[in-house]
């Protein structure tokens, strides 16, 4: 019953990136950096721009979460109960001022996130590019 005023608003958004990336998401790069730990040599390893993506991302995420998904998702719960379903996935629920706010305070969350994904990627290929340097060295002086 509660999914028939809820279903496809805000609120299934908010479940969708919370659970999705962070459940699963932060998971996989949690694992990505723990096999990057493992395969890089000891004198180039350098953790700060992995812990500078694992802030930005969560920072960002929820950000993202608490300051716009949900409050647009309630504000749109609130609009089902009181004028009915279609009402609530109106252009002109989307178009009141309170609702457009909130859709733009999304743009600080998500520019975080996005920057976390750039911090991770920046780091992995140098990671990368270290273990690759490592691997010519000892191709060219072989034990
Ligand atoms: C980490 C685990 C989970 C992940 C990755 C996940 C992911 C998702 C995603 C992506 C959707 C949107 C699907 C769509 O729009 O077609 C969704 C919907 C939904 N999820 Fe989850 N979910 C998780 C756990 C849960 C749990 C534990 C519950 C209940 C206690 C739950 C209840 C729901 C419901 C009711 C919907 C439908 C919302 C709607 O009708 O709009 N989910 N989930
Ligand atoms: C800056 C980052 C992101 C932006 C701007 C963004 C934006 C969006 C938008 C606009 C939608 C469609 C909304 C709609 O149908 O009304 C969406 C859906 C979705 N996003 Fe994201 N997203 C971002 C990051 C992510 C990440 C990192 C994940 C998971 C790893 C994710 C998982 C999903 C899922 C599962 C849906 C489908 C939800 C549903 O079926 O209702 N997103 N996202």
């Amino acid at each position: 019953m509660l999914n028939y005023y809820e279903h496809g608003t805000y609120l299934t958004l908010a479940h969708s990136h919370a659970a999705t990336f962070g459940a699963f998401g932060l998971l996989a790069l949690g694992l990505g950096v723990y096999i990057l730990r493992v395969v890089t040599p000891e004198a180039a390893w350098d953790p700060t721009w992995f812990r500078r993506s694992f802030r930005l991302s969560n920072v960002g995420l929820t950000v993202m979460v608490v300051g716009s998904l949900l409050p647009v998702g309630f504000l749109q719960l609130e609009t089902v109960y009181e004028e009915g379903f279609a009402a609530g996935r109106d252009l002109d629920f989307h178009e009141r001022p309170l609702v457009q706010t909130f859709s733009w305070a999304r743009l600080p969350g998500d520019g975080l996130v996005i920057c976390g994904a750039l911090s991770f990627t920046a780091a992995a290929i140098s990671h990368l590019r270290a273990v690759e340097s490592d691997e010519a060295d000892s191709r060219a002086t072989p034990a």
